[in-house]
């Protein structure tokens, strides 16, 4: 394989400080504090007495904190956290999608406002590129993962994702790389499937670019940014694009991980099957304003599709309280804890409008192998995973 080069003129990756949405998770332990820099005379304002020029010192390689990230490595978005100099955390997120260039159309036309990338002999249109695109167009997005691991479905799957990560655990120059806590599923019950070969791939890409690689369970990973009042117990449910991951911890200590595979995608699948569209059109739709009992929003095609949306999310709800529950019953624990522990309701396909009211009432109508405290949301439903494993990197 041979990775030509990744563009990306549109600057996909803003990073964002989320110190606002940061209310429930652990701080990180703070950078050390950079020392102010002497303020810079003007040259019109004389400075008494003058000061000599200081010679910019080189700071040794070896005195640079090697810097530790958390990367959520999901079937819909990348998204990787590190901390600023300020002990905050800030986030960046790839879409994880692309388009090849035969499918759009577009050969000979000049890239270079595009994020791309050449290997071996295709060029593929990345990321936000992609999406927009195939919005436009109506093409169908392709994917380098599904159901929460790597696609066997295109060959070039593993480079993509590489080139995607690589691009997203870029560091400042002069930094260099730490430890990356990357997420990874938990095994899909009802499924032949298992995690290995996509841990151990993404392992070996995150080991490539120079950093030390560590896996954590992704519903794990949330206990670990929302749960420092519960002494880091708690069930989390995180409602993702390709599977939905659930796990128990009792102090820090996962006691229970598994997937189950549904998520966003079976919803769009079910609702473009439904109504006669394209999975993406229905993405567009359920990210902008989308109800799970308001449907008499924007032209006719758009409110059949909210209708269809609405029967899908409640049914998704119905089965996955369903099936979790089944689960913790099959696996005979003893869930006694001492105290009640919170359930938290994460991942992006959670933060439909009137979610956590159906699932808060779907849960109440059931008897649960295990106290529960309340059912809330995590602070950020789509980087809460990514924060969990930066505490993780940073806490070793
Ligand atoms: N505002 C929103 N309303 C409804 N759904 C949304 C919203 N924003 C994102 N989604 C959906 O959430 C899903 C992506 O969520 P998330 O980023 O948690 O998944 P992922 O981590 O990429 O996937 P997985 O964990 O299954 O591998 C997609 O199906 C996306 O369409
Ligand atoms: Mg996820």
């Amino acid at each position: 394989m041979s990775v030509l080069f990744i563009q990306s003129p549109s600057k996909e990756t803003p990073r964002m400080s989320t110190s606002d949405t940061m209310a429930h998770a652990p701080q990180p332990v703070a950078q050390p504090s950079q020392p102010t820099p002497a303020p810079v005379a003007s040259a019109s304002v004389p400075v008494v007495p003058p000061v000599a020029p200081q010679p910019v010192r080189p700071v040794a390689p070896s005195r640079v904190a090697p810097t530790c990230l958390g990367l959520d490595v999901g079937t819909m978005n990348l998204v990787c956290a590190r901390a600023n100099t300020l002990g905050k955390i800030e986030i960046a997120s790839l879409r994880n999608v692309f388009l090849t260039v035969e499918d759009v159309h577009i050969e000979g036309m000049d890239l270079s406002k595009i994020s791309h990338a050449r290997i071996d002999d295709g060029v593929f249109i990345l990321s936000h590129d992609a999406y927009n695109f195939a919005n436009i167009f109506g093409y169908r997005l392709s994917r380098s993962m599904q159901k929460g691991m790597i696609s066997p479905e295109d060959i070039n799957s593993t480079d993509i994702l590489a080139v995607m990560i690589r691009e997203l655990l870029n560091l400042e120059p002069g930094s260099k790389p730490g430890k990356c806590v990357y997420s990874v599923p938990g095994d899909p019950v009802n499924s032949k499937s298992n995690v290995l070969y996509h841990r151990n791939i993404l392992g070996r890409i995150i080991t490539e670019i120079g950093f030390e690689a560590e896996p954590l369970n992704e519903a794990t990973a949330i206990i670990y940014a929302e749960c420092a009042d519960s002494d880091f117990s708690g069930i989390s449910i995180s409602f993702g694009a390709g599977l939905t991951n659930v796990a128990v911890v009792y102090k820090s200590i996962p006691v229970l991980e598994f997937a189950l595979g549904r998520g966003g995608d079976w919803i769009d699948d079910n609702v473009a099957l439904a109504v006669g569209t394209i999975p993406n059109r229905v993405v567009a739709i359920k990210e902008k304003d989308f109800h799970l009992d308001r449907f008499d929003m924007g032209r006719k095609k758009e409110r059949k599709v909210r209708e269809a949306l609405g029967f899908y999310y409640k049914n998704l709800i119905q089965y996955v309280v369903k099936s979790a529950l089944q689960e913790l019953d099959r696996r005979d624990l003893d869930l006694g804890f001492p105290n009640r522990i919170p359930m938290i309701i994460s991942g992006g396909t959670s933060l439909a409008g009137g979610f956590l009211d159906y699932i808060r009432a779907q849960v109440e109508e059931v008897a649960w192998p295990l106290e529960l405290s309340e059912v809330r949301y995590a602070g950020d439903p789509l980087s809460c995973v990514a924060q969990g494993c930066l505490i993780k990197a940073l806490k070793q």
